[in-house]
């Protein structure tokens, strides 16, 4: 079977159940200020399984590409990758548990064709929080799997979420396929990490909201929300247990890596897994706009290309390589993803160029390691200064010698410099969702209100670059070629808090991108992979309105709710970009 006939199958089998089938949306989040990277299926969907009304119903299915840089340490083994599709079925507050397993069973065994003796499950055991979950395992039974095949294990294991430090969560249930059937000879079950159990896909009962301090509170309604690994179940199904082999997905690009080399894939397996993993990562992130910088998405993009050609050295290739193996991702994704063909002309310069700025450097840098006896913080810091060297590059360089590097060292360095982002900190690469709550929310209606008033002072020019909010702050990156004078800041401040003050509505609607624009609503993270957008309003959307945006939210319903805005600092990060810092405090 083809990782394209799952995934048809799969959206087929949910429609078939009454899901609405939604487009996968971007790898980078729409306007939204706390995340880097899609990790997850449930990401863009937040706001619905916090109560919001999704304009596709109850309940939904998609095919969504992610991107996760946690285990980047990772690629390299047979099942790991940072770029993945992942499917999806999820009800916002409708069926529950029963529907949710018995459907998965259904879908594996009869759609599918798996064999149940290749089924292992695993439910959560219960804890302070939330009681042992045997309702999961009941039904299971029910279905015919035996006891001794339900294994019940703690938080770590069998609970999902938040995907930052609050939001929806739940104890899940996740679904092995035992690929080998021996043995390994100590305890053997699910989450042992004993290679003979792969989780094919993982049903969350999202139940709670995490909050700030820790606890649980209920959340309005129960959601199910459901993942499956596109290249992970596509292995499994046709008996292979390395991702890197599932045909349709992996052997244009490994046959490329293999003519550039001239080595076997089977004889080096780390370094054609990485070179692959990372380039298909890189051309899709480089596909929704990103290019190589030192800041946010351009960082972890900009490691990727750099982990990718170092590897190509450890294969001996000595010459610019990596258009060559972008050209098989596109030409193996084109079907599902055109934009790439699109954008192909792009994606291929900005690889070229980058790969082009680091080939000399790496070879120098690494010369330079050659002769330095014990790597750490300070000389980690000047590899990254004077080769651009990821840390992680050197951190891992560092591991093959046998040696360690402090971080801090290297941190402490590095704000002395003040140059890299808080990005590099591994906290960022999660890409999680970090928050949705109140202080937050209030925050994200202020750069919309923000953003206008900018334009408003300042002109055109401005366009959002990015944001991020914590609860204490927001900071809003703008296109324009210099800070504010302190009239510019005192205006921009008074044109938010007249807004504030009017008590204006926050309210949505969804439409196409092309509607919402027509009315003048600003998109500066277009939508890539088509469907509905949704367009927030602020003020009357039919009359007399002060700002639309097209946004995933949340937001406060009215302005009031937001206190008092007052811009804290600006910085200019870069020759059109400019930082403001403001609270509502
Ligand atoms: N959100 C769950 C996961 O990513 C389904 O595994």
């Amino acid at each position: 079977m083809t990782s394209k006939d799952l995934i048809e199958r799969y959206l087929k089998f949910f429609k078939e159940k009454g899901h609405t089938v939604i487009p996968s949306a971007p790898l980078i989040p729409e306007n939204d200020p706390s995340v880097l990277f899609t990790t997850a299926g449930m990401h863009p969907l937040v706001p619905f399984l916090l109560g919001e009304k999704h304009p596709g119903g109850k309940r939904l299915v998609d095919n969504q590409v992610c991107l996760r840089t946690n285990d980047i340490d990772e690629v390299g083994d047979t099942s790991h990758q940072t770029f993945f599709e992942m499917l999806g079925n999820w009800s916002l507050g409708d069926y529950w548990k029963k529907e949710s397993i018995t459907w998965s069973y259904e879908f594996l065994i009869k759609e599918l064709g798996i064999k149940k003796e290749k089924l292992w499950i695993t439910c959560f055991e219960g804890d302070k929080d939330a009681h042992r979950d045997t309702e999961s395992s009941e039904i299971w039974e029910g279905l015919g799997i035996p006891k001794d095949k339900i294994i019940f294990l703690p938080k770590e294991d069998n609970w999902w979420g938040p995907a930052g430090e609050t939001g929806p969560c739940g104890p899940d249930t996740e679904i092995f396929y035992d690929v080998s059937e021996k043995p390994c000879g100590k305890i053997c079950k699910p989450g042992d990490g004993c290679g003979r159990f792969f989780e094919i896909w993982n049903n969350v009962f999202m139940q709670y909201n995490k909050k700030k301090d820790g606890s649980f509170e209920l959340l309005k309604q129960k959601n199910v929300d459901t993942g499956m690994g596109v290249d992970r179940t596509t292995a499994v199904l046709n008996g292979l247990d390395d991702n890197y082999l599932v045909k349709d997905l992996w052997r244009e690009i490994i046959n490329s890596i293999e003519e550039i080399s001239q080595k076997k894939y089977t004889e080096n397996l780390k370094a054609f897994r990485i070179i692959a993993d990372h380039v298909r990562a890189s051309t899709f992130v480089i596909g929704e706009g990103v290019i190589p910088s030192n800041k946010l998405q351009g960082y972890v993009l900009r490691r990727l290309i750099r982990r990718a050609i170092r590897f190509g050295k450890i294969l001996g290739i000595h010459k610019p390589f990596l258009s060559e193996i972008c050209e098989s991702v596109i030409s193996t994704y084109k079907g599902r993803y055109p934009i790439l063909i699109k954008k192909k002309k792009e994606i291929l310069s900005i690889l070229i160029k980058e790969e082009n700025k680091f080939t000399l450097s790496l070879k120098k840098g690494l010369k330079e390691i050659e002769n330095i006896e014990k790597l750490n913080g300070k000389n980690a810091f000047y590899l990254y200064e004077t080769y651009g060297f990821p840390l992680e590059l050197t951190e891992e360089i560092a591991e093959e010698k046998g040696q360690k590097i402090d971080k801090k060292v290297f941190e402490e360095e590095f704000e002395k410099h003040k140059n890299l982002s808080r990005s590099a900190s591994a906290g960022m690469f999660k890409g999680g969702l970090s928050d949705a709550s109140e202080e937050v929310t209030k925050l994200h209606t202020a750069t919309h209100l923000l953003h206008k008033a900018l334009r408003i002072v300042l002109g055109e020019p401005v366009q959002q670059k990015g944001s991020n909010i914590t609860s204490e702050r927001l900071r809003f990156d703008f296109s324009y070629n210099q800070k504010l004078s302190d009239k510019e800041i005192k205006k921009v401040e008074v044109l938010i808090n007249e807004q504030i003050e009017e008590n204006l509505p926050v309210t949505f609607e969804t439409k196409s991108l092309i509607e919402a624009k027509n009315e003048g609503a600003l998109a500066f993270f277009g939508e890539k992979y088509g469907g509905k957008v949704k367009v927030y309003t602020v003020g009357d959307p039919k009359g007399n309105w002060y700002s639309k945006e097209v946004c995933g939210g949340p937001h406060v319903s009215s302005t009031k709710n937001i206190g008092r805005v007052k811009i804290i600092k600006q910085e200019k990060i870069g020759a059109e970009i400019v930082r403001i810092y403001a609270t509502n405090k």
